[in-house]
């Protein structure tokens, strides 16, 4: 038995935060945000759109593509690195505002949990145990920042994205490759609210409780990471670059695109970047990138998408999907 990905839907708050805005913030300048990642403005959730309710409405929109009602979601996995509560899992919460009893649980392996949870899903139905999974990615990144710290608050953005997993008759998924190394996860980390470092009067005044980033580290991992995870998973699938229509990268930094692409050899007209709209949305960038190619006409039936991340862990992996 084969799986496909039936469907995709997104949704981004309206509240926009642009670099000038910014720059009333922090000592930062449009034309350095520019310059060194390609973002130019970021969706910022207000206070009522938690990740679930941003999960529902991607998932809402994935279900009515798919022509399909709550009821037929068999699982739920959500994919996130923001959850509304350390528990219960944001994909309880999710189903639950879909009004649908199912098993329900969240996955956090970092930017790349988007992959890692296609690739449970994939196997699930593949090992026929599920019929219809729906894969929520949702993020409230701004929730979750320092917003003193220039090195990271201008770099990320809130949204969701939204997969449902079906059945298939002929390969939809067609290869992946998945990796991790806990050893440099001290790089990229949420320091404090966990057991390590419980919440507390000094963590707070510590400023532990936000992003922290060695942004220089991570960008040289993310480059070799990254290239590195598309030509396995391309080995893996038969097939070479050239094969590939579209290649959708975790849209963290507009030069780990460039430099990604280059060393694979993928021309810059296959490669979907919409970076300076959203800034860096973590598990969610994949598939709100996937979501407008298909409003947009540009993804179309048949063809071939290489899809690919890199993130805290650290983790990294990219899949291979025919979109059928
Ligand atoms: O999704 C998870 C994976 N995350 C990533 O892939 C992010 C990877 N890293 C990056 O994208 C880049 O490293 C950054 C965009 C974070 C930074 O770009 P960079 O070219 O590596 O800059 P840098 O960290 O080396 O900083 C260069 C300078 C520093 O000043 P000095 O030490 O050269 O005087 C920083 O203090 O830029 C300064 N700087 C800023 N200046 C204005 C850092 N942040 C800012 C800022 N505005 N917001």
């Amino acid at each position: 038995m084969y799986s496909k990905i039936l469907s995709i839907g997104s949704y981004v708050p309206k509240n926009i935060l642009t670099n000038q805005d910014l720059e009333k913030i922090v000592e930062t300048s449009d034309e350095w945000i520019t310059e060194r990642s390609g973002i130019k403005e970021r969706r910022i959730a207000s206070k009522n759109e938690t990740s679930s309710v941003l999960g529902y409405y991607s998932s809402l929109k994935a279900l009515e593509r798919a022509n399909l009602k709550p009821s037929d979601i068999d699982l739920v996995i959500c994919a996130t690195n923001t959850p509304d509560m350390q528990f219960p899992a944001t994909g309880c919460l999710v189903a639950s505002l879909l009004n649908i009893k199912v098993p329900c649980f969240d996955l956090e392996a970092g930017c790349p949990g988007v992959i890692y949870a296609l690739e449970v899903a994939r196997a699930l139905i593949e090992a026929g145990l599920y019929r219809n999974i729906l894969v929520v990615t949702s993020e409230t990144l701004s929730r979750y920042m320092d917003w003193s710290d220039r090195t990271t608050c201008v770099l990320f953005g809130d949204g969701a994205s939204s997969f449902i997993l079906t059945r298939s008759d002929e390969p939809g998924i067609i290869s992946s490759y998945l990796m991790g190394d806990g050893n440099l996860g001290e790089l990229l980390k949420f320091p404090a609210g966990g057991s390590r470092q419980p919440a507390s009067i000094i963590t707070v005044k510590n400023r532990e409780h936000g992003v922290k980033m060695q942004g220089r580290e991570v960008f040289r991992y993310a480059v070799g990471y990254m290239a590195d995870a598309c030509i396995k998973s391309l080995d893996k699938a038969n097939l070479t670059p050239d094969d590939i229509d579209w290649l959708v990268p975790h849209q963290a930094n507009i030069r780990i695109i460039d430099a990604t692409a280059e060393k694979l050899n993928i021309p810059k007209e296959k490669v979907y970047v919409n970076i300076q709209r959203y800034g860096n949305t973590s598990v969610a960038s994949i598939g709100i990138a996937l979501d407008e190619m298909i409003e947009s006409n540009l993804l179309k039936k048949g063809q071939n998408v290489l899809i690919v991340s890199f993130g805290a862990g650290f983790t990294w992996g990219a899949m291979v999907f025919r979109y059928i």
